[in-house]
């Protein structure tokens, strides 16, 4: 925030301290809308190391070899002189594993592979990690894999091959390392003769959910969230056609995964796929949203178009990811599903067809996916893709063709300036109630700079209330990006970061939480005066506020944002119930430009009871704050 705010504001400040400024009339007799369960949920795109090298579990870093580029990224071969290796592919390990590190001794000699994963493995003393590895070949000898820290062998294993290898084969071991220690080094030691192909080297804590890092979940489940979008994003169109994300790529042995060229500049596993994808929303509550490529790739840089048949498989994608998650066990795609575990369908609800997709093209194809998915399944609705932008020429077209053409549900992305936010809490109000339904599938307020700082959360903050004012509109809202693995990112801000072996949630990943924890069921209808202001070209007004009830708790949830440099003191007035004396607050506050960090969680919600409450009572917002009152509501 600028300078001449801070003045301005503390002059301001000066003057008001101590008298009410504003008046919070609350009627309980007139409620509405209700808000959604689905409300507040999670974009994840594997962007950032999100995926790879984050809540996938995997800490071998391009493990099966396959990459048609950066061949041996993440690894160091040393090796003995009679000793040759290359990466190869006649012998594949499967057809969508073709290629593996051969490795050929001419006499009895030496090679030692060294994978360093992300910048250094972390490990934990005590805990068991898996190692494996598929092997081949006529290679006798010995192999040792040890985990290691500089000089000192943390944990080691050996597996002795009297006979030569043979066929493919998967051999594993439980390595236990005698300390912990966050940079550490996978060393496999080769000693032997023969020619030795080696497959999908592996290293995984064994302590782990579905694949997926512990401490990740936790932050995931911290979330609440009510609805998961997966797997972009931009991923979903891809650079080309070629590398857009197809579903059915992603699901059974993980051996069997297709590595792919990840839009955002690295190679994924697709280690987390649809399938943990379903799981994962499953376990944490969430609808599943799926989103599906339209037959476009990239379209603001590098659009390709499916040709008629082509299109065919892209729509066919989804009518058979429907029968994966929905249908029943003897189908051909549920019977897959329940073979992987999962004989009760998942119930999926949603697709989204295409992201960030506009103009004529995108909307003739729409169209034949719609017809498609709601011949077969009627009742599950269809997200439509908005346009990278969020107002202008090709925004407009897409909400009259969407309004024109009776589209359920309108994906808008938002990655505005928090003094946009600010400005533009009102948005949803004016948006047709008997149009399609929005889902804020990205937003984020980017700074100057774009810092994931205190600034940019209130801003997030204050819009929020205007999203859960228009819950009847807007039915999903996702902050976007989710992750990131710090020195492994393309994009910033983004909700939660973190490391090898730590982790983090920013300001923003703070008010998503204080809003899903604090959503409520129903709206109550509420009055703030207020005067609102303009400032270099945008209207202000010194509070933002909703209110909603949480029925099963009888708790009436003010929320109330001050993003300026001034407390401000409301008078708050309720109408239609009685509140007991005592109620909770749960707070957010700090500097505009203070920022979370591994040593500091400089912004975290504090919670405290509070008394004194009845159905007239006099509060201080203080500066820079998110407050939420929880007011008990008497029998
Ligand atoms: O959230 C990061 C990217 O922003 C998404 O992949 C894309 O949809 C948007 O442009």
């Amino acid at each position: 925030m600028s300078k001449f705010f801070a003045v301005l504001f503390l002059a301001l400040s000066i003057l008001l301290v101590g008298e009410v400024q504003h008046v919070l009339t609350i009627d309980f007799s007139q409620q509405g809308p209700e808000i959604p369960e689905t409300l507040h949920g999670i974009f994840f795109e594997d962007i950032n190391h999100a995926v790879d090298g984050g809540l996938y579990v995997e800490l071998v870093r391009n493990r099966s070899f396959e990459q048609e580029t950066r061949r041996y990224e993440g690894w160091r071969i040393e090796r003995g002189n009679s000793v040759k290796s290359s990466i190869e592919e006649t012998h594949p390990l499967n057809e969508n594993n073709t290629r593996y590190l051969e490795v050929r001794f001419s006499e009895t000699d030496r090679a030692t592979l060294t994978n360093l994963g992300y910048g250094g493995i972390a490990v934990f003393q005590g805990q068991e990690y898996i190692f494996s590895t598929y092997l081949s070949g006529d290679f006798t000898g010995t192999i040792t894999t040890m985990i290691v820290d500089d000089d000192e062998v943390l944990a080691s294993g050996s597996i002795l091959l009297y006979q030569p290898v043979g066929d493919w084969r998967k051999y594993t071991l439980n390595l236990i390392p005698t300390k912990t220690s966050t940079d550490t080094r996978l060393s496999i030691s080769i000693q032997g003769s023969g020619t030795l192909r080696i497959d999908m080297v592996s290293l995984m804590p064994k302590r782990n959910w579905n694949g997926m890092r512990e401490d990740l979940l936790e932050m995931l489940e911290g979330l609440k969230p009510g609805f998961m979008r997966f797997p972009g994003g931009c991923l979903v169109q891809g650079n080309t056609l070629e590398n857009a994300y197809r579903w059915k790529e992603s699901i059974g042995p993980v051996e069997q995964r297709k590595t792919k060229w990840n839009f955002w500049g690295y190679y994924q596993t697709l280690g987390i796929g649809f399938y943990e994808y379903l799981l994962l929303c499953e376990k944490l509550g969430a609808e599943p949203v799926p989103i599906f490529n339209p037959g476009i790739s990239f379209q603001i840089e590098s659009p390709e178009y499916a040709s008629e048949e082509e299109l065919k498989e892209w729509i066919q994608d989804v009518l058979d990811f429907l029968e994966f998650a929905n249908g029943a066990t003897d189908t051909y795609w549920g019977s897959i599903r329940a073979s992987l575990g999962h004989p009760e369908p998942f119930n999926v609800k949603y697709v989204g067809v295409g992201n960030e997709n506009w103009g004529p093209k995108y909307w003739e194809n729409f169209e034949k996916f719609r017809k498609a998915i709601k011949e077969r399944y009627p009742d599950v609705k269809i997200v439509f893709s908005g346009p990278p932008s969020y107002e202008g020429t090709d925004f407009r077209q897409a909400w009259r063709w969407a309004k024109e053409n009776n589209v359920e549900i309108f994906d808008e992305h938002i990655y505005a300036s928090p003094e946009w936010m600010l400005a533009n809490t009102d948005r949803y109000n004016r948006y047709d109630r008997n149009g399609p339904k929005v889902m804020l599938g990205e937003y984020a307020a980017h700074t100057d700079g774009r810092r994931n700082n205190w600034w940019a959360a209130l801003a997030e903050a204050a819009f929020l209330t205007g999203v859960v004012k228009n819950s009847d509109v807007v039915i999903m809202a996702s902050y976007a990006p989710l992750f990131n693995r710090v020195g492994w990112s393309q994009w910033v801000p983004d909700l939660i970061w973190f490391d090898g072996y730590r982790v983090f949630g920013t300001p923003s990943y703070y008010v998503q939480k204080v809003f899903a924890e604090n959503r409520g069921d129903v709206v109550v209808h509420s009055e703030l005066t207020d005067e609102e202001y303009r400032m270099f070209g945008y209207r202000y007004k010194h509070l933002y506020h909703v209110v909603t009830y949480d029925e099963k708790s009888r708790e009436l949830i003010v929320k109330v944002i001050n993003p300026w440099p001034e407390d401000r003191t409301v008078q708050v007035n309720i109408k239609g119930i009685t509140v007991e004396e005592t109620g909770r607050e749960i707070t957010l506050a700090g500097d505009p430009k203070d920022e979370n960090s591994f040593d500091e969680l400089k912004i975290v919600p504090k919670e405290r009871i509070i008394t004194g409450l009845n159905n007239s009572f006099e509060y201080t917002f203080k500066a820079q704050t998110v407050t939420v009152l929880r007011l008990k509501v008497k029998e």
